[in-house]
């Protein structure tokens, strides 16, 4: 297997943002980048610049994959769902075809928010992983427990049973997984940097791989970047909430530069 850990920051939008909402975002977003410089990378040193990837909804794809051309390279669009189907009678689905028309790098998959409100099991996580890979998308694996499972002491159980039978025939390759508590989510109660750290080193063992890029999701925001990125097991993060305002997310991706 040839693939090594990238770091990721990625934004997840969710149901937010109109047309004129996400413009305004770019607009005050974008020359808080840095990448201009990665312009002037080779392909080596540009794998080891961060991915900054900006998860949006379905009808902002085409707005955005046009606008993402010419910002920096390290700057690419994801998608929130895939269907195992290139097309066919799924009424509110979209298929790995129409995610490649707008050159959708990455792709989140099995978020708990799917999960909970949208009957998606292990078993049609399973499928979506399945075709973002055939369709040459990285898809971003979510895994994490409940407040009561966590307290019944079933973390490790639960997070393992959702990787086995997930990742069923999955090319590790070509995957992200990330561990998103689901009482981090959204909550402001932030999983400890440590033990986030010490659930992704579970992760690591489970999938028997230290190569696999690995990521934490949960209430990330400017004020607990440094501590969580600090940690070695963590390459990323998958942020909501603070993803929404341009000065946060900036602050969020520039977690390795000096704060002004
Ligand atoms: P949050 O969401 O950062 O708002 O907690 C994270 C997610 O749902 O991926």
């Amino acid at each position: 297997m040839n693939y090594t850990r990238k770091q990721i920051i990625a934004g997840n939008w969710k149901m937010y943002k109109n047309q004129a909402e996400a413009k305004a975002f770019l607009l005050k977003f974008l020359p808080q980048l840095h990448g201009d410089r990665v312009l002037w990378l080779d392909e080596q040193q540009r794998d080891r610049v961060p991915d900054i990837v900006l998860c949006a909804p379905f009808t902002k794809l085409q707005f955005l994959s046009e606008t993402l051309v010419l910002s920096p390279q390290n700057l690419v669009l994801g998608a929130q769902n895939i269907h195992w189907a290139d097309e066919g009678p799924f009424t509110g689905e979209i298929s790995g075809q129409m995610l490649n028309e707008y050159n959708v790098r990455y792709v989140i998959v099995g978020h708990s928010e799917r999960r909970l409100n949208f009957c998606d099991t292990d078993e049609t996580v399973c499928k979506r992983l399945q075709a973002a890979q055939s369709h040459n998308i990285t898809p971003i694996l979510c895994v994490g427990e409940t407040k009561l499972q966590r307290e019944a002491g079933l973390a490790e159980e639960v997070l393992t049973s959702q990787l086995t039978n997930s990742l069923k025939g999955i090319d590790l390759g070509n995957l992200v997984v990330a561990y998103e508590p689901i009482w981090a989510i959204g909550t402001g109660d932030t999983c400890d940097a440590r033990e986030a750290n010490r659930i992704l080193k579970h992760i690591r063992t489970v999938l028997q791989s230290d190569r696999i890029t690995l990521l934490y999701g949960g209430s990330v925001k400017p004020d607990n970047i440094d501590e969580l990125m600090e940690q070695p097991e963590i390459d990323g993060v998958l942020v909501g909430g603070a993803s929404l305002d341009p000065d946060s997310f900036a602050r969020i991706v520039n977690f390795h530069l000096p704060r002004p």
